[in-house]
Order: C-alpha cells, then sequence, then structure tokens
C-alpha cells in the first residue's frame, strides 16, 4: 500500500505540468470541430441561433445537445480531462432505444454520447462515438494496421463501442477516415442502452512506472440489465497507435492536446426531413461526467450549463435539464418526435402540442 502511495505522488509530480498547458489543445478541439459541423450542416442542421419555428422542412433529421458555447455553436467549451495517477474524467450515458421509423429508405441513423478530443500530428479528428445504428451505416473496420471503415445496410438495431478518426495525407492534400469498432449486438425497442468512457491505468499493478503514467481509454456499450451484450473498444493509443510513426509522433493519451474534452448527445440522422423517417417515439439520455477523486488540485473544474445546439428544437424537440455537485454533473435529456402536425410522441406517451 504504501508502495502504491508513493508511486501515485511521482505521477502526480511527472504529469502535473502536462495538466497546466492545456490551452493549446483547446484550439485542436475547435479544429477538428469546424470540420464535424461542416460534415453534418447538410443533414442535421446547425440552428442555433435561426429561428426555431420552421415550417420546411418540418423536421431537421437530427438533434444534438452539448455543452453551452460548445464547438457546436462555434465557442470553446471543453473539459479538462482529469487525470489522478490512476483513474480520470469518467463518462457514462444512457439512452432510451426508440421505435422504428416508419420509412427507413436510405436514411442513416446514429444515435450516440461522445467524447471527442484535439488532434495531434496527423489527426484529423479524434471522436469515440459508441452508436446504435440503423440503415446505411458505418458499421465496422478492418483493423490494424489500416483501420478503414467499412460500411452495410441494417434494417434492426444494432449498437457497438466505435472509435472514428481521420488522418492527413500530404500527397493525395485529403483526409482518410479510419475506425475501431467493437463488435456489434442487436437491441429492441424500449431497451435502455449505456455508454461510458473510462481512462484508466493499463497495469495498476506493474513495478513498471512506464506502465503506470500510460492511461488507455475504455468504451464500453452495453443494454441495462444484460450482461450477455456488451462491446468494448479499448484504446491504448491516439489515432490506434498509427501516430507513432509520424513526423510529430503521438503516442499517449496524456499529451496536451487530448487533455480538453468536449462532450455531446445526438441523433444524427442523415436524410429525415419529416416525421415518417424519425423514429417512432422519443427517448431519455442521462448523462453522468465525474472528476475522479483526487489530491490534485489542477484536475478539478467547472461543469458548464448545456443546451440544444443542433436540430431546430421543433421536429425532434428536446428538454435538457443539467445539475451538478463539486465533482459530479447529471444531464439529463427528453427527446420527442413529431408524429403528425399537433402530435408528439414523447417517450412511451403522446402529448398534444400547441403550434403557432
Ligand atoms: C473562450 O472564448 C472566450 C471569448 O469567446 C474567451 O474570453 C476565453 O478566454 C476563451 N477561453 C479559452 C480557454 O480559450
Ligand atoms: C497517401 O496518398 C497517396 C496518393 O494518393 C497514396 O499513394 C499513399 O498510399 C497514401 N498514404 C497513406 C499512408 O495512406
Ligand atoms: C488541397 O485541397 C484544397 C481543397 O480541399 C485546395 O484548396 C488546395 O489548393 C489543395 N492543395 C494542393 C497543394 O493541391
Ligand atoms: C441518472 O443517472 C444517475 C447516475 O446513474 C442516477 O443517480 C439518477 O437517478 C439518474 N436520473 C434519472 C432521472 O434517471
Ligand atoms: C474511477 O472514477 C470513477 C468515477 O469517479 C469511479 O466510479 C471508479 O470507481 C474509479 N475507478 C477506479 C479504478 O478507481
Ligand atoms: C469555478 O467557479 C468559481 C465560482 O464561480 C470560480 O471562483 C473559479 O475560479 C472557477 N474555477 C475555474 C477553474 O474556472
Amino acid at each position: 500500500m504504501l508502495l502504491w502511495v508513493s508511486r501515485l505522488v511521482s505521477v502526480f509530480l511527472t504529469t502535473s505540468s502536462v495538466c497546466l498547458s492545456t490551452s493549446w489543445a483547446f484550439h485542436d478541439c475547435i479544429e477538428a470541430s469546424v470540420q464535424m459541423r461542416q460534415r453534418r450542416e447538410n443533414h442535421v442542421g446547425f440552428l442555433a441561433g435561426r429561428s426555431p419555428l420552421l415550417t420546411s422542412p418540418p423536421c431537421a433529421g437530427g438533434i444534438c445537445v452539448g455543452m453551452k458555447n460548445g464547438p457546436h455553436q462555434g465557442g470553446n467549451a471543453s473539459y479538462p480531462v482529469a487525470w489522478n495517477g490512476i483513474n480520470g474524467t469518467f463518462v457514462h450515458s444512457t439512452m432510451t432505444v426508440p421505435e422504428y421509423p416508419r420509412k427507413l429508405d436510405g436514411i442513416t441513423y446514429y444515435l450516440w454520447t461522445d467524447i471527442f478530443f484535439g488532434d495531434g500530428g496527423l489527426g484529423r479528428m479524434n471522436q469515440f462515438v459508441p452508436q446504435l445504428l440503423l440503415g446505411d451505416v458505418l458499421d465496422g473496420s478492418s483493423g490494424y494496421p489500416d483501420y478503414k471503415p467499412s460500411w452495410k445496410h441494417h434494417d434492426t438495431w444494432v449498437f457497438g463501442a466505435h472509435y472514428f478518426f481521420e488522418t492527413w495525407n500530404a500527397t493525395s492534400n485529403r483526409t482518410n477516415a479510419h475506425a475501431a469498432y467493437g463488435k456489434l449486438y442487436p437491441t429492441f425497442p424500449g431497451e435502455t442502452l449505456y455508454t461510458s468512457f473510462q481512462l484508466l491505468t493499463q497495469n495498476p499493478h506493474s513495478s513498471n512506472k512506464d506502465d503506470i503514467i500510460t492511461p488507455q481509454w475504455i468504451l464500453t456499450m452495453g443494454v441495462v440489465g444484460d450482461q450477455t451484450r456488451v462491446s468494448r473498444l479499448v484504446v491504448d493509443q491516439p489515432y490506434m497507435g498509427m501516430g507513432a510513426h509520424w513526423q510529430n509522433p503521438t503516442t499517449s493519451w496524456l499529451e496536451p492536446s487530448y487533455q480538453n474534452m468536449c462532450i455531446n448527445a445526438c441523433w444524427e440522422i442523415y436524410g429525415a426531413f419529416n416525421a415518417a423517417h424519425l423514429p417512432s417515439s422519443g427517448g431519455h439520455y442521462n448523462l453522468t461526467i465525474a472528476q475522479p477523486s483526487s489530491n490534485n488540485n489542477e484536475a478539478k473544474y467547472n461543469f458548464t450549463y448545456w443546451v440544444r445546439d443542433e436540430g431546430n428544437g421543433v421536429c425532434p424537440w428536446c428538454k435538457v435539464t443539467e445539475s451538478h455537485k463539486d465533482a459530479v454533473q447529471t444531464v439529463l435529456i427528453d427527446v420527442g418526435v413529431r408524429i403528425s402536425d399537433n402530435q408528439l410522441s414523447f417517450g412511451k406517451a403522446t402529448t398534444a402540442v400547441v403550434t403557432g
């Protein structure tokens, strides 16, 4: 036990200089989000600041909720990634599996809670996004060493832990997409899925000090109450280790580029501009963001408010509430879908809505 404690103390000393220099990673986080926003703008619709009462098309295709003044809004809000030497910021989220849409033709459904980071080296996108999938979706990976993404059509819900990233190729002047995936599992309307992100040491009992300070991110997605459907992805290094050979190598999650995280929850649905193509029911998200217990004051930070930052707020619509204590934040999101001009399906219940 004493050995354990003294090892921790040395880790604090080693990592504290890293913790201090969070500011330049901040801009990388926003650069990444600009690209992500451009990609989604035509689909989910980035409508913050515009009228929420759009008449045409009636549905925005999707909805996102995130930290107020976060990257989706063009702002710089993010949370530092706390790390106490054995344990880091912990994000846990639950989400309802909604009823199927009445029409599926050609639509892509990604429903998720994500965290993403700034970029290091040739990396251009750094998103942990375990997701619930339906329709024409990116659902697989060639695995080591190229991590090429692959796509498939699904007529029923499936989910899996997922890391999406891009790398810059100067020769072709393009970014290349990459994916790492955990196992896919089926799930059914009405079930509750959980997603968790843990930053943990690879080997807390090792006598090798280098092992102790090299944490990995562990992505888990599963069905609440069913231990047989758990999709897990362990990410030892940024970009699945591809950055080890770059001119400016990147190999550890403790590097400054990854010291800030942005968190969102989205129904990212491509092409669903009417109610028939949205899921037929809404659902609930419950996010918990916890800082690790720590005697390192630098690991403490203030939580921000959460807001809808993509979608038109009408179809689908959402209600967001947030509460926090010193080291834990809870964000509750209710998502509702318009099923006719004057009705919304909200969870299992159906509520009349006054339109104006
Ligand atoms: C975020 O942006 C605001 C202005 O919008 C600025 O005052 C603040 O310093 C920025 N924070 C960081 C950490 O860059
Ligand atoms: C970069 O692009 C060039 C030209 O398209 C290609 O030949 C090369 O294989 C690519 N490099 C990587 C690492 O993908
Ligand atoms: C790289 O592509 C961008 C557009 O994506 C273009 O503006 C730029 O000129 C290209 N650079 C080179 C060297 O071809
Ligand atoms: C949200 O999740 C937290 C942590 O699991 C739990 O304590 C809380 O009761 C949940 N809230 C709701 C409304 O389900
Ligand atoms: C890490 O921190 C989380 C949240 O603070 C806590 O639930 C978990 O038990 C901790 N894990 C370890 C291994 O200390
Ligand atoms: C957190 O908020 C408190 C109260 O508003 C403020 O005094 C403190 O400086 C803030 N801490 C950080 C790290 O922003």
